[in-house]
Parts: structure tokens; sequence; C-alpha cells
């Protein structure tokens, strides 16, 4: 069994981003520049967010985080959206979710100029994904795949399950393993809440993508052996022992899935940086775009 291990892969990336920074510098291009905007306070939020702004300082980007309170207006929202949107210092714009319950995600998501949402979450980004042309990709996928790439898993002709089928993350997995290309070219079974003999499709996969958000939900003998074993679960767990009053907990239970996969993600450590680094990615690629419009308009 391999750890794929988040952390080492993640780090590579951003030290790529890092060369490329310096041609930029070097060309007196401006650098790019991530905004981020968090809702209210949600803890897990908080601390993804924080992980997004640091990633942009390793790797030299400008970054803003923009703070609302809870009970913020969808209107003002949408309003401080629409400035961004319009500024030519931001490359990228990110509104973290969720988002409380009186706000709109789809509204919100759909005011982003697709140009700027490297989240590749606007229905424009998500059209394109699906086509196979160039846009954004959600980053957590991307980071999947970028996972994938850095140790050369093996992906043509393999069965994948993707557990869970959210627009975030599960969907647009599940689209582009079954793309064309590398990583990809899989048959693909995606599964969900009203899926029937789910442990033994599960069972079947040779990858195995848990993104249901259901702490220790795939069991051993829910995995064919020698199977990859991507965990993209991350929930909080209460535990009074940390410092920080909880522990972080995948949907794999990995103690004893592990010495089943040929290939395993731990939590943390395995998706969660690999998505940062994506996102960097997206964000370099949204201003080396406006760098390349620019050029030719004048
Ligand atoms: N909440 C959980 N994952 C994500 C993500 O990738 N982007 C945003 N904006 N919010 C999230």
């Amino acid at each position: 069994m391999q750890i794929l291990n988040g952390k080492e892969a993640s780090q590579a990336i951003r030290d790529a981003l890092k060369l490329e920074m310096a041609q930029l510098a070097s060309r007196g291009e401006r650098v790019p520049h991530l905004v981020a905007i968090l809702v209210g306070n949600n803890g897990a939020s908080e601390t993804y967010v924080a992980s997004k702004v640091k990633a942009c300082e390793e790797v030299g980007f400008k970054s803003t985080l923009i703070r609302m309170e809870e009970a913020i207006s969808s209107f003002k929202l949408l309003d401080v959206i629409n400035d961004l949107n319009l500024d030519p210092d931001v490359d990228g714009i990110l509104v973290q979710l969720p988002l409380p319950n009186h706000i709109s995600a789809d509204e919100v998501i759909n005011s982003i100029e697709p140009e700027k949402d490297v989240d590749g979450f606007h229905p424009n980004n998500v059209g394109r994904m699906v086509l196979g042309q160039p846009t954004f990709i959600p980053a957590t996928p991307y980071g999947i795949l970028l996972l994938m790439e850095h140790y050369k898993i093996e992906t043509k002709g393999k069965h994948a399950v993707v557990v869970g089928r959210s627009n975030i993350v599960g969907r647009p997995m599940s689209i582009l393993l079954s793309g064309s290309g590398y990583p990809g070219n899989c048959t693909v079974t995606i599964c969900h809440s009203n899926t029937q003999n789910l442990e033994a499709i599960c069972s079947e996969a040779d990858i195995l993508i848990a993104a249901l958000g259901r702490p220790g939900f795939i069991k051993s003998h829910m995995v064919k052996k020698g199977a990859v074993v991507i965990d993209v679960g991350i929930t909080r767990i209460e535990d009074k022992n940390r410092k920080s009053g909880y522990r972080l907990s995948g949907d794999v239970d990995f103690e004893n899935v592990a010495p089943k996969a040929a290939f395993i993600t731990p939590v943390p450590g395995g998706v969660g940086p690999m998505t940062i680094a994506a996102l960097m990615k997206n964000t370099f690629k949204a201003c080396a775009m406006k760098h390349y419009y620019d050029e030719k308009e004048n």
C-alpha cells in the first residue's frame, strides 16, 4: 500500500507556480490577485479560507479576504461581486460555500464573471467542462486529477466509483474521469443516497472516490483488494483531548481499508492540500488569460 501524499504533491505544484511567478516578475507583469469572500463565521469555512489566503502568500499571489456578517443581504453580496467583476486588478473571485440559508448560492455563483470564476462553479464553466473545453475545473476534482497525475495512477479502462453527487466534487469528478485523455478514460459509476447495492458497487471499484461527508462510511469489505482509494471527506468530530476541540475524519475507515488498498489518501494531508494547489493553478490561469487578452487588445 502506498500513501498518496497530498502535502508533498501540492508542494511540488506550488514550487512550480513560484518559478512561473519569477518569470512573470521578470517580464514586469502584475501578480495574480485572488479575492475570497467569507460570509458568517462557520469554523470549517474559516479554516479553508485561511489556508487559501496563506497559499496565495506562499506562492507570491496577492490575496484579499472580504468578510461579511451572517445577516448580510443577498443584494449587498451581489453588489460587492459586481464591483469585483469590474475591477481590472482582480483575477479570481471565490465565495466560500456554504452560504447562509437566506442567500441563494446559485444566484451568487451565476453573478460571478465566468473569466474570474476560479472555483469553476459558474454554469458557463461547468458546461465547458462537460464538453471537454478549456475552463476552470472545480478545485477539489482538479486536485484529485493532479494527485493521480503526480503518482502516475493508471486510469484508462478502470472502473471508477464516485460516492456522492455534489456539484462541488462528486458530479464534476464523475464527468472528468469519464472524459478522454489522462487522467480519464474510466468507466464511471456515480452512487448517491438512493443507490441500491451500494456496498457491492463500491467493492467492484478499481478507483473509489468517497465524497459523501459521512465519517468512516467506507469499510474494508466495500473495497476491492488493490484499489485506489481517494477520500474527500473532512468532517470535524468533537474530541476533548485535542487543543482545537475536534479531530478531522475522512469518509473512509482508513485503518482497516489501507491494508487492502494499493494507494490511499490520508485525512488530513491527502485531497485537502491538493484542492488548494488546484485553486492556485486556476488563479494563475485566470491572470495569465487576462494578460493574453489585454496584449491582444493593445
Ligand atoms: N466549500 C467547500 N469546498 C469549496 C470550494 O471548493 N469552493 C468554495 N467556494 N466553497 C467550498
